[in-house]
């Protein structure tokens, strides 16, 4: 089973990488399950009714998040009419959505977990555990199983990789934007990266123009960030999953470039 992940998009050039990309991946690799993490889709906050249209209509099948789904209002419903689109599911009281799902990829039961670090971050329940619990039910439906670890520590997402190898297909980490050299399978057959990067403008602070970033760390003070139009990309892992085994057989990020 092949799998693309695109790494967190970022407003609509992030969502033009994404119908750009898409088909190049399905003509060079073939592509059977396409999951996006969307948590800065809509204009580089949360998601909207009409982001997550556009998004659909690309081909993309799993939708993951962060700590950034919060922000937009409007989104958030969503999280409860689709089961498709997944907020962490270590946040703690009684969010809305859900933090994990299955979907049938011809005819074979894939399972995909999104859960939030704790390092620099909110401290919100523990991710560890949390997914644990998640496996124990997980694991008689679907032996295909992707983890998105939206992040910001390297090591917590190394443990968390360790910790689940073998137990999951797939581990990719999330949140920094920065795509990280070091996509691999481990020992007990996990497919994991650290970070699988960004989708969306490349001539930016984390998608985000430049000039507003370096201001507020000049003046400390709040400065309205507005999304980066320029020199888009997509950072994309791409896996082979067995499905008679779960366990990942080809690993390897790539990048597309939009021509300007
Ligand atoms: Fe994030």
């Amino acid at each position: 089973m092949k799998i693309a992940f695109f790494g967190d998009i970022v407003g609509k050039p992030g969502r033009q990488a994404v119908e750009y990309a898409l088909p190049l991946i399905k003509e060079r690799h073939g592509l059977d399950l396409a999951i996006a993490n969307v948590e800065n889709a809509a204009a580089g906050f949360g998601i909207s009714e009409r982001v997550m249209k556009e998004l659909d209509a690309t081909g993309l099948g799993v939708y993951t998040s962060g700590n950034h789904i919060w922000d937009r209002k409007e989104g958030l419903p969503l999280l409860e009419k689709k089961n498709t689109i997944l907020r962490p599911a270590n946040y703690p009281g009684n969010p809305p959505g859900r933090g994990y799902c299955t979907v049938s990829v011809g005819g074979a039961g894939v399972g995909v977990v999104n859960l939030q670090g704790r390092v620099f971050m909110p401290h919100i329940d523990c991710p560890f555990q949390t997914v644990s619990k998640i496996l124990g039910e997980l694991r008689s439906r679907c032996r295909v199983i992707i983890v998105d670890f939206h992040c910001e520590a390297t090591s917590e997402k190394m443990a968390m990789g360790w910790f689940l190898d073998g137990k999951v297909s797939l581990l990719v980490g999330t949140h920094t934007h920065i795509p990280t050299k070091d996509s691999r399978i481990l020992p007990k057959g996990t497919g994991y990266v650290t970070d699988v990067g960004m989708t969306g403008s490349y001539d930016s602070i984390l998608g985000v123009e430049k000039e507003a970033v370096i201001e507020r760390f000049l003046t400390m003070r709040p400065v309205r960030f507005e999304v980066a139009r320029r020199d888009i990309r997509a950072d994309v892992l791409l896996a082979e999953i067995d499905e008679a085994t779960g366990a990942t057989i080809r690993i390897e990020h790539a990048q597309y470039q939009l021509e300007e």
